[in-house]
Formats: structure tokens, sequence, C-alpha cells
């Protein structure tokens, strides 16, 4: 028995076909990070909340920002609005942001003790702040289009938590890999079984699609990547509840940078793979399009660009994946702040209306 829904039956389903490769009208589109700073409304929420984990934490407010882009593009999905760093923030390491310089940990971790210590956090408890805002963002979006979960990397969250915010080098975290990968995959095992019950509580909640965010995969060797961070979202992928109210659940597994490794992602088991702009999607296509969808790819500084050549870049993409189901078009990372709200608004329109022509 599938479970039954409580809620309003799905009006605009491309996206979640999309990912299990099954035929739509037009190529669904969102946007990474659609929910930011590029938009004025988002700063005056964000005003209202104080500083950004408060936004986060802030139920109504949170579903309020999800549902901006949404009010202003016809975007095929919507995101949770929430930050990849709330598990190592539950798990006791104090995340804060500071203005300009991105996230940053009160206590990092840098031994095999800190790493013991470590708890496995309840996402109904520590987190329930998130799975309260999955619930509301839920109820609001009235079955107009599906939401979105998502959660970091094991390897990605990791890198935060040894470095104690970002870095260039990872010479924390590749020190630790390096002299003590015990240590490390101890850290990476715990990380996986959190993300693992944070994904499916975030389904249980409402979400309608996962996606792991793996930013910092490719700072790594082949070897090295699929020991630390490819093993791990395995573990995840196989770990996930994939059907709920009796509808598939897509996973979308995007590692940057990792575009070389392609076909082992794609094994994974996962439904689809995001691509970054460093990857030819018909490239992308031809080696894994049978068995993966594909979300991607443009450039995200290519929003600076005058309209008409938006217009072309998301026809050389359309035309590129060609025909056929399996594709989500995204920015291939996440859109600055500094894009005019208008040039979003010309790429959105320009996926919808460039692609018809690829699903006859
Ligand atoms: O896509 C969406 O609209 C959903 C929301 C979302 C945020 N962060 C909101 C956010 C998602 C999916 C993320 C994921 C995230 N967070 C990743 C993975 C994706 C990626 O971009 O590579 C990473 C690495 C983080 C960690 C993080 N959070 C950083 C590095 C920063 C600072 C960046 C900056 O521009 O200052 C954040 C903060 C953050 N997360 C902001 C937003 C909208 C900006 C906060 C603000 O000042 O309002």
């Amino acid at each position: 028995m599938t479970q039954q829904s409580n809620h309003k039956p799905l009006k605009n389903d491309r996206y979640l076909k999309a990912l299990l490769r099954q035929p739509v009208d037009v190529t669904p589109v969102w946007m990474m990070r659609q929910a930011g700073r590029y938009l004025p409304e988002y700063k005056a929420t964000r005003a209202q909340a104080g500083d950004f984990m408060s936004l986060c934490k802030n139920t109504e407010l949170a579903c309020e920002v999800t549902l901006q882009p949404l009010r202003r593009y016809p975007l095929d999905a919507a995101i949770l609005f929430s930050d990849i760093l709330t598990i190592p923030d539950a798990m006791g390491l104090g995340l804060y942001f500071e203005t300009g310089e991105g996230p940053k940990f009160e206590r990092p971790l840098s031994s095999m003790a800190d790493v013991e210590k470590l708890p496995v956090p309840d996402p109904e408890q520590e987190l329930g702040y998130v799975m309260d805002a999955v619930r509301a963002i839920r109820h609001a979006l009235a079955g107009e289009v599906p939401l979105i979960g998502f959660s970091g990397s094991p390897w990605t969250l990791a890198t935060y938590m040894v470095e104690g915010g970002s870095t260039k080098t990872f010479g924390k975290i590749k020190k630790m890999a390096f002299s003590d990968p015990a240590a490390l995959h101890l850290l990476l095992d715990k990380l996986a079984d959190s993300v693992i019950l944070y994904l499916n509580a975030q389904v249980k909640a409402g979400a309608q699609s996962l996606m792991v965010f793996d930013t910092w995969g490719g700072v790594l060797s082949p070897a090295a990547y699929k020991e630390f961070s490819l093993r791990y979202m395995e573990k995840i992928v196989a770990g996930l509840i994939r059907e709920n109210e009796g509808r598939k659940v897509p996973v979308t597994l995007f590692t940057k940078n990792g575009g070389q490794w392609l076909e082992a992602i794609a094994a994974t088991g996962c439904d689809a793979v995001g691509l970054d702009w460093t990857t030819d999607i018909a490239d992308a296509k031809a080696r894994v399009g049978d068995k993966v969808a594909i979300q991607g790819n443009m450039d995200p500084c290519m929003l600076h660009a005058p309209a008409e050549r938006i217009r072309q870049e998301v026809a050389t993409i359309l035309a590129g994946f060609g025909e056929g189901a399996g594709h989500v078009f995204n920015l291939g990372h996440g859109i600055h702040p500094d894009i005019d709200p208008e040039k979003a608004g010309i790429f959105i329109n320009s996926v919808h209306k460039l692609s018809a022509q690829y699903h006859k």
C-alpha cells in the first residue's frame, strides 16, 4: 500500500517527470539559490529576520523567501530555504556567519577524539525547525510545483567542519584524509547516517524530490573522490525513501567539477546528476543519458550578458541535450547576488519557449 496524501494534487509535475526521464511538454527549469540576495524582496525579509540563521529558523519567513522567486518567475520547482550547514550546527559546532566572509564554526574538528564525541542529530528535535519549514512550504505551495529537499554531501560538510569555514586550499581536511584517514572515515560515516535521517525526515514532512550538494568533491583526485566523497553519497542513496504519497521521490547528486566522474556518479543508483558548465551537456548525455537524467548547466555568470546572448546560450544547451526525456534546466551553480532579476526572468522564459520543439 502506498501512503495516501492529504496534500493537493500536483498541478505542474514536469520537473519530477524529467528527473525520471519521462516525457514532458517543455523542459523544466529552476535555479540553484533561486531564493537569495539578487532579489530585493529577499533582502527585505532577511533584514526583518536579522541574521541568516534566524531567517532559516523562522518558519513563516523561511516559507516566505522560498515562495518569492515563484511569484516572479514560472519556475517548475521550489527549493526549501535552508542551508547545508544545519547538520554540523545541530552536531554542536556552533555555526555563525561573518558578513562578507561566509560561514564559520566556533568549534571546528581536528582529531579522532573530536569526531568520536559527535552526535547524530535527531531531525525532528535539533533540526525540527527545518522540518517545520518543509511542512509550511509544502502547504503554502498548494500543489503548484514540487518541493525539493536537500542536504550537503558528507565530504562537503566535512570540509567546513574541519577547516572551520570556507577554504581555498583544503589543507586541513586533506591533512586529515591522508594522515588520519580513520578519523575522516568515521566523520564521513556519521555524516552519511545524519544525512539519511535528515533527508528521510524531509520526505516525511513533504519534500517531493531530494538533492545532495557536493560542492567540493571536485577538489579531490579521482581515487580520493571515490574514497572520501562518492562512497558516502552511494551509502546515502541506498538509505533514502524513494517513494512517498504514491510517487517516486527522485534523487539528484551534484558534484561541482565532477564532470570526469559522471559514469561513477550515475552508477550510485541516483535518478539524476547535476552538471556544472565545465562539461558539455551533449557529451554528458552520450555518457550517462541512458541511465540518469541530467540537471544543468548554464554558467551563472552568463546572466550578466545581454538578453539575446542569454537566449542564444539557452538554445545551445537545449540543442546539446537534443530530443528526448531527462533534462532539467538549471545553472551550473548558484545564482550570484549581483544578477539583475530581470535577466533571471529572461533565462527562465527562454528555457520554456525554446524547448517546446524538442518535446513533440
Ligand atoms: O537554492 C536555494 O535557493 C535554497 C537555499 C540554499 C542556501 N544555501 C541558502 C543560502 C541552498 C540549497 C544552499 C546550499 C549551500 N550552502 C551550499 C551548496 C550549494 C553551493 O552553493 O555550492 C553551500 C556550499 C552552502 C554553504 C554556504 N551558505 C555558504 C558558502 C554561504 C555564504 C555564501 C554567501 O554568498 O555569503 C551560505 C549562506 C547562504 N545560504 C545564503 C543563502 C541565501 C546567503 C546568506 C545571506 O547573506 O542572506
